[in-house]
């Protein structure tokens, strides 16, 4: 059966468990690449981003070399894209040219609707619009659980642009499967409606000090048809400054996908403040890629 990774929703709270486990075993092992680096000898996957990305594409390169696997890198702005193809059809040419598996950023939150059914090879969800970033989501979830121990009954305050965001997305997916409980804030225009019990509305400022960790959100311009955005002026209300982090418990954890706007949605001295996870974060998303890239092609957690 071919095994794709879009959506955490797709999976049950346990496989979700053992993908968390084996990237957390890989984040122990990664300094002993004689136990690793074999894992995916002879695999070649093919990283197609239609949007920009730093963290995601190069963290799923380093994770399939990392697994003894190769990479191709499609640039869409330098392919023949520029000549009018498709992305199916692109899509096509990969599976044709005999990759292993396909790891697609894109723009459109539905791209992977009814997509999978017509490839015989893993299509890898590596952002999809304002839908869902599953392998974000699942490093997000190691890192708490790194943290916590566990994750039922964490209290998350997510502040920022949650309405365009697809890290958003996946990690309320994961909070109702492991118990966890979000607290959504930021301007009321940015929020999404919910109806959820384990999602609430609440003010920045009140919650913060509750809280076991806050994820913060950069404003996603690139997703807004026109807001102007007055970074200082939103600072001063939403941003974590080191004055809410004063605010917080001792044992309270700063998350961010990034990338961030420093000074905007989170202070320059909060990015490494020693409450801050947020590099943390970037290492094991290498982590979690190599746990989804050896499912994807394995289609079994050893
Ligand atoms: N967190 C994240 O998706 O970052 P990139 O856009 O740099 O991949």
């Amino acid at each position: 059966m071919i095994k794709h990774f879009l959506s955490l929703s797709s999976f049950a709270t346990n496989d979700i468990q053992s993908l968390i486990d084996r990237a957390h075993f890989f984040s122990l092992h990664s300094k002993q690449p004689d136990k690793i680096n074999h894992l995916l000898k002879n695999k070649i996957f093919a990283n197609l981003f239609y949007e920009p990305s730093t963290r995601t594409r190069c963290s799923f390169e380093i994770a399939a070399k990392r697994l003894g696997a190769e990479v191709v890198n499609f640039v869409p702005e330098n392919s023949s894209v520029k000549k009018g193809e498709t992305l199916y059809d692109t899509l096509k040419t990969f599976e044709s040219l005999g990759v292993d598996g396909i790891v697609l950023r894109h723009a459109d939150d539905r791209v992977f609707d009814g997509l999978h059914a017509r490839f015989n090879l893993p299509l890898l969800n590596a952002g999809a619009g304002k839908f869902e970033h599953p392998s974000q989501g699942l490093l997000d979830l190691l890192t708490l659980k790194q943290e916590f121990g566990g994750l039922n009954g964490l209290k998350i305050a997510v502040c920022g642009d949650i309405k365009h965001s697809r890290v958003a997305g996946s990690l309320m997916v994961a909070a109702e499967k492991f118990g966890m409980e979000i607290y959504l804030c930021g301007p009321e225009s940015l929020l999404p409606t919910t109806t959820q019990a384990f999602i609430k509305k609440a003010h920045f400022d009140d919650i913060l000090p509750s809280v076991d960790a806050v994820m913060m959100l950069r404003i996603q311009l690139e997703r807004h048809e026109s807001l102007e955005l007055d970074g200082e002026a939103y600072h001063k209300q939403f941003g974590l400054s080191e004055k809410r982090v004063n605010t917080m418990k001792k044992e309270a954890i700063i998350l961010h996908p990034g990338p961030f706007n420093r000074g905007v949605e989170i202070a320059d001295e909060v990015v490494e403040h020693k409450q801050s996870r947020i590099f943390k974060q970037m290492s094991n998303g290498v982590f979690s890629r190599m746990a989804v890239l050896e499912w994807a092609v394995s289609g079994e957690h050893k």
